[in-house]
């Protein structure tokens, strides 16, 4: 297990240099507000990964950088828009750093003990690397001029789906995982419980372009009866009128490059309450994270959870668009061998899926030795501004190894820079 932990912190370091190789204005150029110069998430990989597996998560211990240095990669501290204005390490100093962490820490792994107590705080640091790789790529995403990262590589083609929407009936399933099934859940995935959940429908894939293009070309961003109160207000103070990255004329701009939409391709870069108003003009709702979870891994003939919802073999190309290669969602119907025990299908990889539930804990939450990971995000905690929303499922830019079909993402309901989608759900009327 050791030897299967390194090698998943060489492919989320390989992920990280491949978004990096480039020259040092690119790095230390904010790109957005929104985001970290790319320096900043570069040596914040190794200062997290010399504080968790170096340092057993002790702050006051002496770490590999001074402690004046090492505090400007604190998140809590410096907010996103700071960052580039503080005395970074440079793209070369940060480059030395990692790679003498890294040195350090491959040789502790190799004499870590092999259980997953002793290995649990390296997958965790593998997990923070993969979702730093897709936080840099959203960076990527959001910078202007000619593409650094190619065209992405192919995917599968699309097909049309039998129907639209799948039942799922009332009943009870199990809800979140506990360690001994899934070592590397993290602390709000915990611990798995019974959930009884009434009927729904939800649909077999996330809403594409071509159906979101509808919503638009109806009038629906004008219409003010499809969005809640505090959705409207924002459209309006932030002069949305479609997607991110969507132009008037109906393309829209990847990685730099003017492209036409793809009708069949799910519709990311919308934030929670777009998603929310496409939701109530197509007289659906979103999911809530539980109905999400159920669709995706409970098998109702066998009574139990799958490990994905295809079964239990690891993700590979075939069945889930992951891992960044692709730089875009892949078409609808492109994975059926990906279905869920309903015939729900992409619901690992491809985009984000905003859901309609707040991040809560289950009951029986502990945290983490990484203590600060989710507790400060749950409603009414110190560092939380409230409504964080929670999304499922991965994206194209997910690291494989960062996701599961318990896993909990989150965040504010203006945010879109992230791979984001949905899919509609429905109550249904029993009798
Ligand atoms: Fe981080």
């Amino acid at each position: 297990m050791p030897e299967t932990i390194a090698r998943g912190l060489e492919a989320a370091r390989a992920r990280t240099s491949g978004l990096t190789q480039f020259g040092d204005g690119e790095l230390t150029m904010q790109h957005s507000p929104l985001m970290s110069p790319l320096v900043w998430d570069l040596a914040h990989i190794g200062q997290q990964e010399d504080l968790w597996l170096l340092r057993g998560g002790v702050a006051a211990a002496q770490g590999q950088l001074p402690a004046a240095i090492e505090r400007l990669y604190d998140a809590f501290e410096n907010p996103r828009a700071s960052r580039a204005a503080l005395p970074l390490l440079s793209p070369g100093q940060a480059r030395a750093f990692l790679a003498d962490v890294r040195g350090r820490v491959l040789d502790a792994l190799a004499r870590a003990d092999d259980t997953a107590d002793a290995l649990f705080p390296y997958s965790m640091i593998e997990q923070h690397e993969q979702q730093h790789v897709e936080t840099m790529l959203a960076t990527h995403q959001l910078r202007s001029g000619e593409t650094l990262l190619g065209p992405g590589a192919p995917l599968p083609p699309g097909r049309a789906l039998a129907s639209e929407s799948v039942l799922v009936p009332a009943g009870d399933f199990v809800l979140g995982v506990d360690a001994a099934d899934e070592p590397w859940s993290l602390d709000n995935e915990r611990p798995a419980h019974a959930v009884h959940l009434p009927a729904f429908r939800i649909c077999r894939a996330p809403v594409r372009n071509a159906e979101y293009r509808r919503f638009i070309d109806d009038g629906g961003y004008a219409d003010r009866r499809w969005w809640s109160p505090i959705g409207w207000r924002h459209r309006l103070a932030a002069g949305l009128e479609r997607p991110q990255f969507w132009t008037p004329d109906g393309g829209r701009v990847r990685f730099g490059t003017l492209e036409p939409l793809s009708p069949d391709e799910p519709v990311q870069h919308v934030c929670f309450y777009e998603a929310q108003a496409y939701a109530r003009w197509a007289g659906a709702r979103l999911p809530t994270e539980q109905e999400w979870e159920k669709a995706c891994v409970w098998d109702p003939s066998a009574g139990r959870r799958r490990r994905w919802p295809w079964g239990s073999a690891a993700p590979t190309p075939a069945l889930a668009n992951l891992d960044g290669a692709a730089l875009r969602p892949a078409p609808v119907g492109a994975y059926p061998a990906g279905a869920s025990a309903y015939g729900v299908e992409q619901l690992i990889g491809d985009v984000w899926e905003w859901t309609s539930s707040r991040l809560e804990p289950w009951p029986g939450f502990t945290p983490m030795l990484y203590r600060q990971y989710s507790a400060p995000f749950f409603p009414g905690a110190g560092a939380s501004d409230g409504d964080y929303r929670v999304l499922r499922g991965g994206s194209w830019a997910t690291g494989a190894s960062a996701v599961r079909p318990s896993f909990r993402n989150w965040d504010l309901p203006i945010r879109r820079q992230i791979f984001c989608g949905f899919r509609l759900a429905w109550d249904v009327i029993d009798g």
